[in-house]
């Protein structure tokens, strides 16, 4: 298997879908499509849809079936990033190598396009979804609690509150989980329910998942410090500046990047019991362990 050649042709997959879900019209609101394909088509990396597909393949599933609850993922996240950005939060002018949503649009336009998004996101699903009423309402509800207060927006309080403080491991971890690895987590698990694993397989992949989420935000910490702004694409050094809390303010780098190691070391572990049929899913791993943006 050519990992590169696999990952691009799901990334294509996954924008074409998002194009098709996020037409651009001509109506009196129509700035708010030019916001939220600005933020969408800016150059993410897919890593989440692309994990959904994934875990989907692993257990058997197809592409189409998962594809809008894929979209409806990195439309969630999309969103995440154009609020993380904004003045009142990290307060950063750079986002997928381009300036963030709300310095092109404006700040209530950049408020207005998140939320769009993340309504976008429940209509996606809704609208497109071909699996049963019951799975459709499993894997919905699965990425309704992961985006929420006990998920990726519980994580962003923790964040925010634990800026200028020392907090300690487990708050750390706490926030990390949820900030992103949530996130991380519901793409691998919806990705398994959708292809119809078993309940083995949902929690294998969640707990490869929970690895590979808490080692993905200590690579983007990581990156705050030793990343370069062009190939990162966004502002470097604005953790330091605001104070957060992060793995390197609390264990310092070169405990973080053996945290780091580890995290995905566990998390390929937790791959290898599905033998050849996880490279696809291991390389990733790898991939995300020294990737540089
Ligand atoms: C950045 O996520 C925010 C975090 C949760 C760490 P990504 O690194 O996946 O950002 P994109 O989607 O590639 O821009
Ligand atoms: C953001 O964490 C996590 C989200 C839920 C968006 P960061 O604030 O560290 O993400 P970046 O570094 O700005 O992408
Ligand atoms: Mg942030
Ligand atoms: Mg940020
Ligand atoms: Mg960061």
């Amino acid at each position: 298997m050519d990992f590169y050649k696999e990952f691009e042709s799901k990334i294509i997959e996954v924008n074409k879908s998002l194009e098709k879900y996020i037409e651009e019209k001509e109506c009196p609101q129509s700035t708010i499509y030019k916001a939220m394909n600005y933020s969408l088509s800016a150059g993410g990396k897919r890593i989440r849809p692309v994990m959904m597909l994934a875990c989907s393949e692993l257990v058997g599933g197809d592409t189409s079936s998962v594809m809008p609850f894929a979209c409806a993922l990195e439309m969630i996240h999309t969103y995440s990033l154009i609020n993380d950005d904004l003045p009142c939060m990290d307060n950063d002018d750079l986002r997928r190598g381009k300036p963030t949503n709300h310095k092109v649009f404006g700040e209530a336009m950049a408020v207005l396009a998140g939320d769009a998004l993340l309504n976008c996101a429940f209509e996606t699903m809704l609208k497109n979804a071909e699996v049963s009423p019951n799975m459709t309402l499993a894997a919905m509800s699965e990425i309704a609690a992961a985006s929420g207060t006990e998920g990726m927006i519980g994580g962003q309080v923790i964040d925010i509150e634990s800026e200028g403080k020392t907090i300690d491991a487990v708050t750390l971890m706490t926030m990390h989980l949820h900030k992103t690895a949530a996130l991380i987590m519901a793409a691998s698990r919806v990705g398994a329910l959708l292809g119809g694993g078993s309940r083995e397989d949902l929690s294998s992949m969640e707990e490869f998942a929970r690895y590979l989420g808490i080692a993905f935000q200590i690579k983007d910490d990581i990156l705050d410090v030793t990343g370069n702004e062009e190939t990162l694409g966004k502002k470097t050094g604005v953790d330091g500046l605001l104070e957060k809390s992060t793995f390197i303010s609390i264990y310092g780098m070169e405990q973080s990047q053996n945290l780091l190691n580890d995290y995905t070391n566990k998390a390929i572990e937790v791959l290898s019991r599905y033998g050849e049929k996880a490279e696809f899913l291991i390389e990733l791993s790898k991939f995300l362990l020294s990737r540089e943006n």
